[in-house]
């Protein structure tokens, strides 16, 4: 595996042509709904500072809603951008089902509607008109083969793993429970014991590695953390414990956050699959393409790194978030 660090934006897989979209008089100032997730994570606090900042070096008008990690939020939110009839909705949905109707309302509104960051699970694609973000998938992947190659290193050793899931229902968890999966699917040495939602925050990631350590005492090897937040709560946790994270237990976790390259350098986590929270950009450029009928991806993906620790020292300088 080569652990190399591309930025770049990768192709569409289909190309979505705008039809139902308003036309857009080219100077009229953009106006934007945009409901984010929340406040969960040090990976959300930079996606949020990404989008506010593009939008205002573009000159967008960002009305911007926080769901605090609910549903029911981010719906209210959808509403009243079409009560605004804003240009364009964008939103990072907490979880993967329920958004039919009221993407439909959108649609019946013909307000064009973003996804960033996360993918909905709805059967009518038309519903959104683009995707942007990380392949969720290939990060687990990513994590999963990093440990299928660290555990090639001690033939004969069998490790534990516990895994730290983010918030159920949503597009990261699953998708990174199941790339993880299918990286070490028949490997004999590497047995997932204990699975639980952490919820992506780091409080809650440390209350459940304690659970996780009082239930199977010395017998844990591997934390798989579905973010860095999580990890770092649950490094507390093994240290209170009396262990050494980074030694006792490995660590793979997930977004790259500047925390987790602190933690890397301490000697505290082996590696994390880097998930690019800068978002901004690309979202005020796809909005623009749309409202003005051009075509736009169905899909934009992220492409990513995967930093172990060895690398956490020199590459920490050029972290922006
Ligand atoms: O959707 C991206 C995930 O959400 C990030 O990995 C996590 O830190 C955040 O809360």
């Amino acid at each position: 595996m080569t652990f190399t660090r591309r930025s770049a934006l990768a192709a569409a897989v289909a190309v979505t042509l705008a039809s139902s979209i308003p036309s857009f008089a080219a100077n009229k100032p953009l106006t934007i709904g945009f409901s984010q997730v929340g406040a969960e994570s040090e990976w959300r606090t930079a996606n949020t500072a990404s989008i506010k900042d593009a939008a205002k070096k573009d000159g967008v008008t960002l009305k911007f809603a926080d769901a605090q990690q609910k549903q029911e939020n981010q719906v209210k939110a959808i509403r009243s951008f079409i009560a605004q009839k804003v240009d364009v909705i964008a939103f990072s949905p907490v979880v993967e089902s329920g958004w039919e109707t009221v993407l439909r309302e959108a649609q019946a509104a013909k307000i064009p509607v973003i996804l960033t960051d996360r993918a909905v699970n709805v059967a009518d694609k038309s519903l959104y008109v683009t995707f942007i973000g990380s392949d969720f998938v290939l990060e687990g992947r990513h994590a999963g083969e990093w440990l299928v190659a660290q555990a090639a290193k001690n033939p004969g050793k069998k490790y534990n793993i516990v895994e730290l899931q983010g918030t159920v229902g949503s597009a990261p968890a699953i998708d990174r429970k199941a790339g993880f999966a299918d990286a070490i699917k028949g490997n004999p040495a590497l047995t997932i014991v204990r699975s639980q939602t952490g919820d992506f925050t780091r409080a809650k990631g440390k209350e459940v590695m304690e659970a996780f350590l009082k239930a199977q005492g010395k017998n844990i090897d591997v934390l798989y953390a579905h973010n860095d937040d999580m990890a770092i709560g649950a490094i507390q946790a093994i240290e209170e414990a009396g262990l050494k994270p980074g030694k006792d237990i490995l660590i793979v976790s997930i977004d790259g956050v500047k925390g987790a390259f602190e933690a890397m350098m301490a000697g505290k986590l082996n590696v994390t699959i880097e998930c690019n929270p800068l978002l901004g950009p690309q979202l005020m450029q796809a909005a623009r393409d749309v409202v003005a009928g051009k075509p736009v991806p169905k899909r934009i993906t992220t492409v990513e790194g995967i930093f172990p620790a060895e690398m956490a020292a020199k590459e920490f300088p050029n972290r922006r978030y």
